[in-house]
């Protein structure tokens, strides 16, 4: 039985587990996918001491993204352009990263909410890790320009700077968001814990839809404050689904159903 698990701190509310279990059941994978908790300044020995132990791959997740980038001995093109990496996996002596977080993003967005990103003017709100892996999926599917607004305006811009090659990038702090996106995502963590930053309510202007990259049982309070507004969205639950099936497709070499297992798990 190969052995896979999620790695971060905290992992005890990953999802992943389960996603996997049910991918693995629906495709008649032998393995066995668990949860690993890594201190926070003991990643690099804890990605060791799994893979020494004959691990197969696994999943990163917060804190560890950009340190997995800097400890893989290999690094797949989307990793690279990331800087970041969620997928870890054996291969002979070394370990491989790469990223998918990003396909993941846009397999949500266009496969199953049929979102139309071609010539769209897209708002991400953050500046994170989890932005740099998104941004290049996002101009491939088609989308034209990408403003990165930022509570932290140097932050945002270095992550535009360095997308400034994949297409028509503006960095700005979160004050000076533009008025004119299609599609406002989020990304800003601080969500996760229950409060939205002050938005003007006019970043909402345009946009047919809002996504935010965080998910909860419960409507996210970035996904309140633009259902308030009138603007209805997704959260991120389906993006962690695709990007786990990308992660799995990589490992074993099939690719699973991600609607049965989102309406498995969600119920929607
Ligand atoms: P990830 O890798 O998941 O994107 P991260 O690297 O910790 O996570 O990034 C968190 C993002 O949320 C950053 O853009 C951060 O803004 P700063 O760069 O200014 O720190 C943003 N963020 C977190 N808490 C916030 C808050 N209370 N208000 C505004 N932005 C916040």
């Amino acid at each position: 039985t190969d052995t896979y698990a999620v790695i971060g701190h905290p992992i005890e509310h990953s999802r992943s587990p389960d996603i996997h279990a049910l991918f693995a059941a629906q495709t008649g994978q032998d393995m066995h996918y668990g949860r690993r908790s890594a201190p926070v300044d003991g990643f690099a020995a804890s990605i060791q001491a799994f893979f020494a132990a004959g691990g197969a791959g696994l999943n990163v997740t917060l804190p560890f993204k950009q340190e997995a980038f800097e400890r893989a001995d290999t690094l797949s093109e989307r990793a690279q352009r990331a800087s970041a990496v969620n997928t870890l996996m054996a291969r002979g002596d070394e370990i491989h990263g790469d990223n998918t977080d990003g396909a993941g993003l846009v397999a949500d967005l266009v496969g199953r909410l049929g979102t139309d990103l071609a010539g769209a003017r897209v708002l991400i709100l953050g500046a994170g890790g989890a932005v740099r892996g998104v941004v290049p999926n996002l101009f491939a599917a088609g989308v034209a320009r990408i403003t990165i607004a930022n509570r932290t305006r140097a932050k945002s811009q270095s992550v535009a700077e360095s997308c400034l090659r994949m297409g028509s990038i503006a960095a700005c702090g979160l004050d000076e968001a533009p008025f004119d996106a299609d599609l406002v995502i989020n990304a800003i963590s601080a969500g996760l814990a229950g409060e939205m930053p002050a938005l003007d309510d006019r970043v909402l202007t345009r946009a047919r839809a809002v996504y935010d990259m965080i998910y909860a049982d419960t409507a996210t309070p970035f996904l309140r404050w633009a259902r308030d507004r009138g603007v209805a969205g997704e959260d991120g639950f389906g993006m962690l689904v695709e990007q786990a099936a990308e992660s799995f497709a990589l490992w074993r070499g099939i690719r699973p159903d991600t609607r049965a297992v989102i309406t498995a798990l969600r119920g929607c």
